[in-house]
């Protein structure tokens, strides 16, 4: 097992009717900035819970986050905030609102340039100071409620990049299944996808002697495939949606990654294809994984047996054989879920994709990868094999 450092502070409150508790989370002399997406907060009645909750507290408004949250709405929320001495945000919605809102959070007392260098020059400009920020989440998937990472798009210059930094923990995460009702299946399904992805980021690697860590990443993608496909079938069997926020949350607050090599291709290769072809999160990773997994396939062929014996039940001793049975399983789940796998299937040329993100990386000389071999050119065999 590698050394490692861990540190979660986000409080979470999980369960039924806890919206409440924002009353007891928000300071009371709190000016607040409450930051969400496009309405359904609105509809779902989760605004007037979040509003009756906050009480006689001065609540500021900004709504209009989009998916893939553009850093160019998020440079409006900052002049909003700033011009209104805002001191506590709180997002309510889903990963797009709560990385907006840590977006917002870190650029709000940046002085010293464009808060965009966060995300162009990720490792080098690093938040010094952040507003507090806490949340009501609406959609599980992301982990951005426990993790200190936000994903932002630059709409004008074409780039879906991340950045992360202690001070972007939420303070508190409230996790009330039941505000995760009202969801469409498409965003449940692709919430399911996305779970089952950062786990294997960060457990389909190379061993790493981390026993421990392997059973709790086996451990969530086991619940997710007993209670993915009975929350899709019953939207409102508030168990089976509990478990999977629960797995959600957990795929994805780092404490897998603890000790371990980690992956994140097909993430960072995901990235480019919502850049370039705008779509949504969850269908470009399930349009990588495989490709990804399988060019590879050799220098993780320890590891994709293993998940093939302890998650798939294969009893195949060859492990190579092995290795691809755990591809074809997770690809069948994936497509039984209702989730495509294919560029094909979205209209998008593979050649074309292939040539176009490979230039890109190639210009950021980006290199992904466990083994940080990953090259652009490795990029272009993983999109063509995607076809
Ligand atoms: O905008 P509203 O009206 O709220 O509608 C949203 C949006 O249209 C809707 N929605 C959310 N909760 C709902 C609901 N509709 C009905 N009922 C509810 N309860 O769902 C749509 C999608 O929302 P979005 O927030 O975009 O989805 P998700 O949570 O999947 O977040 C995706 C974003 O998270 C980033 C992705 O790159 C993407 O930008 N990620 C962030 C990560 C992190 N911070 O650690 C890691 C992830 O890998 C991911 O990259
Ligand atoms: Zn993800």
């Amino acid at each position: 097992m590698q050394n490692f450092e861990y540190c979660n502070p986000t409080r979470i409150v999980f369960g039924k009717g806890t919206i409440t508790e924002l009353d007891r989370l928000v300071p009371a002399e709190a000016r607040v900035l409450l930051v969400y997406g496009g309405g359904s907060i609105t509809r779902n009645g989760v605004y007037d819970q979040v509003k009756a909750a906050l009480g006689a507290r001065t609540v500021l408004e900004f709504g209009g986050i989009e998916p893939n949250p553009a850093y160019e709405t998020c440079m409006e929320a900052v002049q909003l905030a700033r011009r209104e001495n805002v001191n506590f945000l709180l997002a309510a919605g889903g990963g797009s609102v709560i990385d907006g809102a840590k977006f917002i959070a870190a650029a709000v007392p940046f002085t010293e340039g464009d808060p965009w260098l966060f995300l162009e020059k990720r490792g080098e400009v690093i938040p010094k100071a952040a507003v507090p920020l806490g949340v009501v989440l609406t959609l599980p998937a992301s982990g951005s409620e426990m993790n200190a990472i936000a994903v932002i798009s630059h709409r004008g210059g074409g780039e879906k990049r991340a950045f992360d930094a202690p001070l972007l923990y939420p303070r508190f995460s409230i996790l009330d299944p039941e505000a995760t009702f009202s969801l469409p299946l498409n965003q449940v399904r692709n919430g399911i996808v996305d779970t089952f992805v950062h786990v294997v980021e960060q457990y389909l690697t190379y061993p790493a002697e981390a026993s421990l860590q392997d059973r709790q990443a086996e451990a969530i993608i086991l619940t997710v495939l007993d209670e993915g496909p009975k929350t899709l079938a019953n939207p409102t069997d508030y168990a089976a949606r509990a478990n999977i926020v629960w797995c959600a949350t957990n795929a994805f607050n780092r404490s897998l990654s603890c000790g371990v090599p980690v992956d994140f291709a097909t993430h960072n290769i995901g990235h480019e294809l919502t850049a370039v072809y705008g779509m949504a999160h969850a269908e470009s990773l399930a349009v990588v994984l495989a490709s990804r997994w399988r060019l590879q396939k050799t220098a993780k062929q320890a590891k994709l047996a293993q998940f093939a014996r302890r998650v798939w039940g294969v009893t195949e001793p060859n492990p190579a054989v092995a290795a691809e049975l755990a591809i074809t399983h997770t690809l069948d789940f994936f497509h039984r879920l209702g989730m495509p796998s294919r560029l094909r299937d979205y209209g998008i040329s593979a050649v074309e994709a292939a040539e176009k993100i490979a230039a890109r990386l190639a210009a950021r000389r980006a290199v992904f990868g466990e083994h940080a071999d990953v090259t652009p050119d490795k990029v272009a065999a993983i999109l063509r094999m995607a076809e």
